[in-house]
């Protein structure tokens, strides 16, 4: 591991992971992947599929990796780019474990006891496995066995991003100066999209009405008939705010999919009714996700060019996280690996 020449990143480093759950839907990509995607030119960008902490809930292990090829798939369908970034299973590279590991041994028992997501899903299960309580041990050991400074996530894992910077802190004074302190990134535009049956709740793939969330691998019929049906607001005004859940969310969800601003798309829809407004958000995302859907559904045929792609990731990923580990180990007072 110590030949490995420390190398200096020339761009700040972006990482963030998401669990192989299902499908991704117009909220994560206009709210969180398109932003990624983004970031590609201007930061070395580190997207993992986190394999790992999915098995800290009961899972079906033939689901787990269709999901796992089919969340790559459709990441590189919006437009991750394999050729710009690092995109990489996190079972695939040795470190994450080993790194959580020792970060564990930094982490009081009651930091993790009072983890409001964890808090959440132990109230669910009859009996909770040390994982689930460990989870964000793990997520902390991904971003900083990359030395992320950036790292994109929602509110719902600020909680966990603030334990990755306590344990780097925690680290650096235990041992020596190693870690930077990650920070969250929080995109403003578009992150807020939300259910089209419910416009007070946030689009979501376990909504039981599933007529509420458009996913990125729906075919334009599907598009048009659930806009057509989204929930509107009483009184016949395209404008956003105050009293306009419903109308404010397609007047969001279209100026994501055109680029234009809501003053600028009220203004065009003045004096015309929501049968109109509506076509127009229904075309908008259409034109949005075709070519999304049809580049998934060329790849996922294509298991060779997945692999390929969790190759190459995994290659780069890997040694970023041999030369954090090694250092990690030598610190911590661990004897040198033979060579
Ligand atoms: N816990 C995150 C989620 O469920 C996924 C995750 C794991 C993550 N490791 C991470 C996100 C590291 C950002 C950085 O959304």
């Amino acid at each position: 591991m110590s030949e490995i020449a420390e190398k200096k990143p020339t761009k700040p480093v972006v990482l963030t992971c998401a669990q192989p759950t299902g499908r991704l839907h117009l909220g994560n990509y206009l709210g969180a992947v398109l932003n990624w995607g983004r970031m590609q030119d201007d930061y070395e960008c580190y997207f993992g599929i986190v394999d790992q902490h999915a098995i800290t809930v009961r899972h079906v292990p033939a689901e787990l990796r269709e999901n796992t090829y089919s969340c790559l798939a459709q990441y590189v369908a919006c437009g991750l780019d394999p050729t710009r970034s690092h995109l990489f299973a996190q079972s695939h590279v040795i470190g994450h474990t080993e790194l959580a590991w020792i970060l564990g041994c930094l982490c009081p028992l009651g930091q993790l006891e009072r983890m409001t997501q964890f808090k959440d899903k132990a109230r669910k299960q009859e009996s909770v496995d040390a994982g689930l309580l460990y989870y964000p041990v793990l997520m902390a050991a991904d971003i900083l066995l990359y030395n992320a400074e950036c790292v994109p996530v929602g509110d719902d894992q600020k909680q966990h991003l603030e334990l990755a910077r306590d344990l780097a802190e925690k680290f650096n004074h235990r041992y020596s100066e190693t870690f930077k302190l990650p920070e969250p990134f929080t995109s403003k535009v578009g992150s807020r999209i939300m259910s089209l049956q419910d416009p007070l709740a946030k689009m979501s793939k376990s909504d039981p009405n599933q007529a509420s969330t458009v996913y990125i691998t729906d075919r334009p019929e599907e598009i048009r008939k659930k806009i057509m049906s989204a929930v509107t607001d009483s009184g016949s005004e395209v404008r956003a705010g105050e009293g306009k859940p419903g109308v404010t969310n397609l007047l969001t969800i279209l100026s994501a999919c055109t680029g234009r601003s809501l003053s600028n798309l009220e203004a065009e829809f003045s004096g015309k009714g929501y049968g109109d407004f509506k076509k127009a958000v229904a075309e908008a995302v259409i034109a949005t996700l075709d070519p999304v859907r049809l580049r998934y559904d060329e790849l996922i045929k294509d298991r060779d060019a997945l692999q390929a792609i969790f190759k190459s990731g995994a290659e780069v990923a890997q040694k970023t996280a041999y030369r954090t580990l090694a250092k990690v180990n030598r610190k911590v007072g661990f004897v040198e690996r033979p060579r």
